[in-house]
């Protein structure tokens, strides 16, 4: 690794990945430390921030954002601190987050944004960032939890789903949360105050669906596909909402597999399934992150971050996410912000 400040580490895309993504899909370089040209900032990243969808950006193939390159620095979220500026209305110092990169310094333009003032660094990552605007817009715009109704949440102790869970919580719902093992139902039901969970790894998921929801589920927001969301589909109540936020379980098969068996429970619950893309509620953001802050302030919302450390240790954190080794938001630290 480069010694601090006198080289760029970057880790760029070497492979397009075949099934689940390894480290050996990435390759370690060494570069110089950019310097500004006018209109641009250089910006030393803090954290970096890991996103399931970074698996798709891998894949030659068109989505919501272009895929990377094979040599490019592997695209990711990140928060760090800007050293040289030649953009008006940044200073050296100044907090900023943005696509920064699997990088130790970015040459940015101007679409980096300003960490607000007195709010800790991490948090446009994830609660007020796109995993907690994807669980706002998601829950509250296509699941419509009303109170008294029931409300299941998959990969519901990630950065998601957690924050998802309590809206709908906040709203009145009864929640259940679906995560792998004992210890993140635990802090599901103890700290995220879920009123249950089930433990996908551990428990027969419909099973329990059917002794838990009995009157069936109002609405569902659905984080990982596959047989959780067909045991969801299974138990749904008359008019449920079914909000498609992801589909983890699948994001590293080789092969498109079958849709989900249940789906004609739909049809005779009068049901709605409705993906969306957060990116189309740009415009809201800002009141997005009003009201979880509101919530914040009010202890009503609980967030957990995962941080590991070492810029060595990049790809290794990005698998994190496919093994469910993170409870709540998957982080990387890379330096301190330095004091005084
Ligand atoms: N639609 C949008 O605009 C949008 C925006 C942001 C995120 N998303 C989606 O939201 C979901 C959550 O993203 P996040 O950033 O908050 O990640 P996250 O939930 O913090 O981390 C991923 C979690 O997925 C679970 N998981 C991994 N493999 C699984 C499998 N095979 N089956 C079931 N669960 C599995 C793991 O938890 P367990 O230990 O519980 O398995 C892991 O901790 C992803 O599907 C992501 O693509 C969508």
């Amino acid at each position: 690794m480069a010694e601090s400040g006198t080289k760029n580490g970057q880790w760029l895309l070497a492979a397009r990945p075949v099934g689940m993504v390894k480290e050996s899909d990435f390759e370690y370089v060494e570069t110089e430390i950019p310097k500004a040209l006018d209109g641009t900032l250089v910006v030393r990243t803090l954290y970096v921030s890991f996103d399931p969808t970074m698996r798709g950006w891998m894949e030659d193939r068109e989505s919501y954002l272009p895929p990377v390159a094979i040599g490019e620095p592997m695209r990711a979220s990140g928060v760090g601190q800007v050293i040289e500026s030649r953009l008006d209305g940044f200073e050296p110092g100044d907090f900023v987050h943005g696509l920064l990169g699997w990088q130790e310094y970015a040459l940015c333009g101007p679409g980096m944004t300003k960490v607000p003032e007195g709010m800790p660094i991490t948090l446009p990552l994830h609660l007020f960032g796109i995993t907690g605007l994807t669980a706002y817009f998601g829950m509250l715009e296509i699941g419509k939890p009303k109170s008294g109704e029931t409300v299941v949440v998959s990969g519901a102790a990630g950065a998601t789903g957690s924050i998802a869970g309590q809206i709908a919580r906040i709203h009145g719902a009864r929640v259940i949360g679906i995560a792998g093992g004992k210890a993140k139902c635990g802090w599901l039901t103890d700290e995220a105050r879920f009123d249950a969970a089930i433990d996908y790894k551990g428990e027969n998921v419909a099973e329990r669906l059917r002794e838990l929801c009995p009157d069936g589920i109002d609405v569902y927001f659905d984080n990982v596909g596959g047989d959780i969301l067909d045991a969801a589909l299974a138990q749904l109540a008359m008019r449920a909402r079914v909000v498609l936020c992801g589909g983890i379980s699948r994001y590293n098969d080789e092969k498109p597999t079958p849709g989900p068996s249940n789906y004609m429970n739909l049809i005779i619950q009068r049901a709605r399934m409705e993906g969306f893309i957060i990116l189309d509620y740009a415009a809201r953001f800002a009141e997005g992150a009003a009201e979880l802050a509101g919530w914040l302030g009010e202890d009503q919302l609980v967030y957990a971050e995962d941080v590991q450390h070492g810029f060595e240790n990049t790809p290794k954190t990005f698998l994190r996410l496919f093994s469910g080794k993170n409870l709540g938001k998957q982080l990387l630290k890379l330096a301190d912000p330095p004091t005084g």
